[in-house]
């Protein structure tokens, strides 16, 4: 399985959701590489310093820049599981990773996002699929209120009814303080003892490869 996380907006979750995915299918035993695109290094960096720490499921770290297509799609004939994390923009990584993709998830702040950034998205999935048909793509709020507001559901059916190309993610990943502070750790948020992030991670590996951890 090939999964990118991509978007157009930096700092939305996308390296965060990335290592936390691939440390989950580390510690199932699944052979899986992040390919980090993004010259800002957040992934190949959290990798670097989980390698350090011995006792850590070991997850494989690779970078490529400009055109990934070919990285891409020859990484997933070595190893069960491929991530891909893209950089904030729109860029020559994000489209030949969109097109290489089967499932890309664009994280998304909160319920009301920026919009024009995600219809400028759901322009480059439609585009994506020209020569990519079967890509599924979905948003992901991904920093959510802890203390959900009531409209949350109804403000995303909102901004869904403008991106016909999208769906939405039945998980809300939300903005807790582990997140932040596994990433210099090179931990995935599930090996840092925090009972709620990690059924949210648990809950989106379910809804992404369709199995329990
Ligand atoms: N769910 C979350 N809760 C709290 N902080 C988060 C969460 N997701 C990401 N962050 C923090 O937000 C910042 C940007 O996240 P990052 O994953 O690097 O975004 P992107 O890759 O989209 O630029 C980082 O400091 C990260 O630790
Ligand atoms: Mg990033």
């Amino acid at each position: 399985m090939i999964l990118l996380l991509g978007g157009e907006k930096g700092g939305t979750g996308k390296s965060t959701v990335a290592v936390n995915l691939a440390v989950w299918l580390a510690t199932t035993g699944a052979d899986v590489v992040l390919i980090d695109t993004d010259r800002q290094r957040t992934a190949s960096q959290f990798i670097e310093r989980r390698n350090t720490l011995v006792d850590l499921p070991k997850v494989h770290c690779t970078e490529k820049y400009g055109n990934v297509f070919d990285t891409v799609r020859d990484l997933a004939k070595r190893y069960g599981e491929v991530i891909v994390d893209a950089g904030g923009r729109d860029s020559e990584e994000l489209r030949t990773a969109l097109v290489a993709t089967q499932i890309v998830y664009c994280p998304l702040k909160a319920s009301q996002p920026d919009i024009e950034t995600s219809v400028h998205m759901n322009e480059l999935v439609k585009l994506a699929r020209g020569m990519n048909p079967t890509l599924q793509a979905r948003l992901l709020i991904s920093m959510g209120p802890t203390n959900p507001v009531i409209q949350e559901a109804a403000e995303a059916q909102q901004i869904l009814r403008e991106l016909p190309e999208l769906t939405l993610s039945n998980v809300i990943v939300r903005d807790r303080k582990v997140y932040r502070d596994a990433m210099p750790e090179g931990r995935g948020v599930i090996e840092m003892n925090n009972a709620k992030a990690t059924a949210e991670i648990k809950a989106l590996a379910h809804e992404i490869y369709g199995v329990e951890g």
